[in-house]
């Protein structure tokens, strides 16, 4: 479950870039027909569904590992979302720009400072059982004009996630924990305010080039 792989099917096809699964398992856990893993030979198999229901399965992939191609294409969500993961990462859907990759409209990016394919959540936190709730107080912010539209995401150097556009911030559960349309998200895992930077990574001396891992 590596590396970047097409698996062919009639209507529809699936592409997996191995190296953003963050193993949340909602493929495998809705689709068993489909992803199966620890299998000889393709793990996916889109002709083992529907087609409607290979694309309604991959487009809820929260890490963007999984894309399809055919002739449906996907469309960015009606409202643009981060949902604060418990103990995990940030888990972006919308009209995504990160540093010019448009490439997904769904990404799971880290928030405890140890992932070694930053921005992007490469399950690190497990490792260092990082904790961090995923239900913050919500701030009193007014509902936004227009909640859809381009989400630029730019990891600064050393330094947080500058989201650019019109953004809901959810905790797990879904519940709105702010509205925004430009902000500074923590991925240090310092902040004593998260999901909001608070400074804390100069003191914790985190360190990131702030670019897109080369893989
Ligand atoms: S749904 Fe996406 S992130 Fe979750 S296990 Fe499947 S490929 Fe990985
Ligand atoms: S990035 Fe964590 S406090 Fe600024």
């Amino acid at each position: 479950m590596s590396g970047t792989d097409k698996y062919p099917g009639q209507k529809v096809s699936v592409v997996n870039d191995g190296k953003r699964c963050i193993h949340s398992r909602y493929c495998v856990l809705n689709l068993s027909s489909v992803f199966v893993p620890n299998v000889e030979g393709p793990w996916i198999k889109p002709d083992a569904a529907p087609h409607e229901t290979v694309i309604a399965v991959v487009e809820k992939c929260p890490s963007g590992a999984l894309r399809h191609e055919g002739s449906v294409a996907e469309q960015p969500p009606t409202v643009n979302t981060v949902r604060i993961w418990e103990n995990g990462p940030l888990a972006f859907h919308g009209a995504l720009d990160i540093l010019g990759d448009t490439s997904s409209f769904r990404a799971t990016l880290c928030r405890c400072g140890l992932s070694k394919r930053k921005p992007f959540c490469d399950h690190s936190h497990a490792e260092v059982n990082f904790i961090a709730t995923g239900e913050p107080p919500a701030k009193d912010t007014p509902a936004l004009a227009v909640r859809d539209g381009k989400l630029k995401v730019t990891p600064g150097k050393d330094g947080p996630l500058q989201v650019e556009g019109n953004l809901e911030i959810c905790g797990a559960s879904g519940r709105t924990v702010s509205r925004e349309t430009k902000t500074w998200l923590c991925r240090c895992g310092h902040s004593a305010n998260k999901p909001f930077c608070d400074g804390a990574h100069r003191k914790a001396g985190f360190k990131d080039d702030g670019k897109l891992p080369n893989d």
